[in-house]
Parts: structure tokens; C-alpha cells; sequence
């Protein structure tokens, strides 16, 4: 979405990886402070997001949205005053139609999704400085075109309000069930590409509930096609420092995760992170691959079944490869400079994990642990005439 926010997928946290409905503004305040403190804000995680169940069930008598009186007593301009005044930006959680998530499935009381009313609460948004609108298709009811009217109405009230805001869309986990899904880039910045991910590296299914790690990339790497500047696909919220997968899993997740251009939002808690969780999540070199400025999604080029290859083209020439072992045991993974489009006989490798570096006349190739992932961002040579990695992906997506 050409809105001039999202130029590159958006960092940040979101409360529901972790907390679910137990929120309140004492918790997101204690977050914030964590996420300046960790070094997170310094590697780039500024959005902070409150999702479900942050609002009273009634609204006014105007018809406004409110806070919950009793978790969000400043309210939620003062929360995000809160949350600027520490250099952070603002997200919130909304649906198009008339319950969230919460209300539908929890019991959370109240029916106060914004249908009916997108004009009055983009505006109440802006008034509190929102940042970045979380809006979910949370009902089994509604075809693709009724989706695609009521994701576009939002998106128009966001910009009635001249507030840059992130726009972010679950499309009722649609995604690819009913077939390749829409390229929702006309409408929002970011669109969900499953259902909700769980801290699984594999839950075995790929259009069900919950959804794993390998599972979430399965589905979203076909639709590299769709990611440019300002839309991106959304692979959902990172569990890495959630749950018992272990530290080669989750630095896939991540690795993963940066190489197609996902957005990087955490769902840990930060104030007590373990070093292993905070090295992953700040690792500069992938943060560095995710943020660069083509826009692109790494594209897979390779894939038997166990090693997968995903390629990123960077806006400076040096292209960032993913060897991907998704079986489980050990195996060497090996690709090209000629099959990553670079020509020449001398590059460098740049290990993303280890800082690393080596040189190799040609093969690029490396023995990875079971569900692991090997990163290199290779530079030196040129690139091949002819070779185009987004059109490679964009048949690809035609074929499935
Ligand atoms: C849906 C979304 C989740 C979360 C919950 C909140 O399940 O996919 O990311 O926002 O709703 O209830």
C-alpha cells in the first residue's frame, strides 16, 4: 500500500504472543522501558502493539471507543504520549465486523468492532496517536469481497485522517485455503498469510490452527511474488523466546523470518528475556537483510523436501542466501553464485550468525544442524544479465 509508512516491514511487539487478554498499562509501560533498556528500540523495534481486549465493551454514548476503565485508567492517548515520550510508536487492535476475537471466541464482553463506525474510530485512532492499526476479519462469515469492501474502508478512513498510520490485515485466515491467495498489497501495508502461529516448529498442517514454524513458512514463501515496499506478507507475530522449541529452531524462525521480508514483531516478554532470546532478536545482520530497501522477499530456489535455499536481493548488489535444513538430521546444503544471479569467480561470505566471514570462488554451501538455518549475505561479483528472482517467484506462484 502506497501510503508512505511500511517502506520496509515494520519491528515492533505485540502483547498477544504472551499475555493474550491480561493486559493493562502498567504492563505496556514496564514493556516499553524493557524494549528502550534491552537494546531492542536501538535494533530497531519501535511499534508497540496492544491487541484484543484493551477496550471497554460499551461504547460512549457518541458512539466513540473507549479504554477498559479498569486496566487502561489514563486512557489510551495518555499510553501513547506514554509510548512516544520513549521514542516508540503506537499500534492497536481492531475488526471490520462487530466482535473481536476476544468477543467472538473468549467471552470477552461486548460487540465493539468498528463496522459501522470506520470513519469515527480511524478518527479516535489518530486522536490518540496511533501509529499502526491491527484490524482482523475475526468471524467465519464474509465472502473474499466483502472482506476486500471492508479491509478498503478502513484503509480510506486511515488516510482521511492524514495521520501516517501502519495498516495491518487479517483476512479471516483465508490466506490460501480457498485457493492462491489474494494479493491483498492495494489494500494494507501488512496481510496475515495464515492462521495464528503457536510456539510449534510443526504443528502438520498448513491451512489449520495453530500453526508452526516451518508450517507459517511453507504457505508464505510461495507468495514472494506479492512483497514490495509498503506490503508485505505477514507471516504473524515471532514466538522466539516463547515456549520450549529449541535455540536452532528459533534462530530459523528469526532467520527465517528476516529473509522474507516479514515483519519482525516480537511477542516475548522483554523485561525478562534470556540473553540467547535478546542475541537472536537483535542480530544486526538479519535485522539489516529484512530492513533492506528493495523490498524484496527472498525467493526459494531450491527445495528437495529437507534443504531449502531462499535468495534476497539487497539494494546494494550483495544478495543474502538462507540454507535451510528442514529435516532432521545434519546435511550439507549447497547452492551458486550463479544460481543466487551473480556472476564473477571471487565473493565474500558474510556468516549472519557467527559475523564470520570467508571467500569462495563459486559454491556457497554449509553443514546445517537438523531445523536449522545457515545465513550468508554474499557480495562481490556482479550481477548476472537475464537473472530476475521476482519474476522466478511470480511463475511460481502462478503454477501452485
Ligand atoms: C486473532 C488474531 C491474533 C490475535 C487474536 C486476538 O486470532 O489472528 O493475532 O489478534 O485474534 O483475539
Amino acid at each position: 500500500l502506497d501510503n508512505g509508512v511500511s517502506r520496509t516491514p515494520p519491528m515492533g511487539w505485540n502483547t498477544w504472543n504472551t499475555f493474550g487478554c491480561n493486559i493493562n498499562e502498567s504492563l505496556i509501560r514496564q514493556m516499553a522501558d524493557s524494549i528502550v533498556s534491552s537494546g531492542m528500540a536501538d535494533a530497531g523495534y519501535k511499534y508497540v502493539v496492544v491487541d484484543d481486549c484493551w477496550f471497554n465493551p460499551n461504547r460512549d454514548s457518541a458512539g466513540n471507543l473507549q479504554s477498559d476503565p479498569s486496566r487502561f485508567p489514563s486512557g489510551m492517548k495518555a499510553l501513547g504520549d506514554y509510548l512516544h515520550s520513549k521514542g516508540l510508536k503506537f499500534g492497536i487492535y481492531q475488526v471490520p465486523v462487530d466482535k473481536t476475537c476476544a468477543q467472538y471466541f473468549s467471552s470477552y464482553p461486548g460487540a465493539t468492532g468498528s463496522q459501522g463506525h470506520e470513519y469515527q474510530d480511524a478518527q479516535q485512532f489518530a486522536a490518540w496517536g496511533v501509529d499502526y492499526l491491527k484490524y482482523d476479519w475475526c468471524s467465519p462469515n464474509g465472502s473474499i469481497d466483502d472482506q476486500v469492501t471492508a479491509f478498503a474502508k478502513m484503509r480510506d478512513a486511515l488516510a482521511s485522517t492524514g495521520r501516517p498510520i501502519v495498516y495491518s490485515i487479517n483476512p479471516n485466515s483465508i490466506h490460501e485455503k480457498t485457493g492462491p491467495m489474494r494479493n491483498w498489497g492495494d489494500v494494507a501495508n501488512i496481510w496475515r498469510t495464515t492462521e495464528d502461529i503457536t510456539s510449534s516448529w510443526d504443528t502438520g498442517q498448513t491451512n489449520g490452527y495453530p500453526m508452526g514454524v516451518k508450517n507459517i513458512v511453507d504457505v508464505t514463501a510461495r507468495l514472494a511474488a506479492y512483497a514490495a515496499p509498503g506490503s508485505f506478507n505477514d507471516p504473524d507475530m515471532m514466538e522466539v523466546g516463547i515456549g520450549s522449541m529449541s535455540d536452532t529452531e528459533m534462530r530459523s524462525h528469526f532467520a527465517l523470518w528476516a529473509i522474507m521480508a516479514s515483519p519482525l514483531i516480537a511477542g516475548n516478554d522483554i523485561r525478562n528475556m534470556s540473553w540467547a532470546t535478546r542475541t537472536i532478536l537483535t542480530n544486526s545482520n538479519l535485522i539489516a537483510i529484512n530492513q533492506d530497501t528493495l523490498g524484496l522477499q527472498g525467493v526459494e530456489i531450491q527445495n528437495d523436501g529437507t534443504r531449502r535455499v531462499m535468495v534476497k536481493k539487497l539494494a546494494n548488489g550483495d544478495v543474502a542466501v538462507a540454507l535451510f535444513n528442514q529435516g532432521n538430521s545434519a546435511t550439507t546444503i549447497t547452492t551458486t553464485a550463479a544460481a543466487i544471479g551473480k556472476s564473477g569467480s571471487d565473493f565474500n561470505l558474510l556468516d549472519a550468525w557467527s559475523g564470520t566471514t570467508s571467500s569462495t570462488s563459486g559454491v556457497i554451501s554449509a553443514n546445517v544442524p537438523a531445523h536449522g538455518t545457515v545465513v550468508y549475505r554474499v557480495s562481490g561479483g556482479s550481477a548476472l544479465a537475464g537473472t530476475s528472482l521476482v519474476s522466478a517467484s511470480a511463475s511460481r506462484c502462478l503454477d501452485d
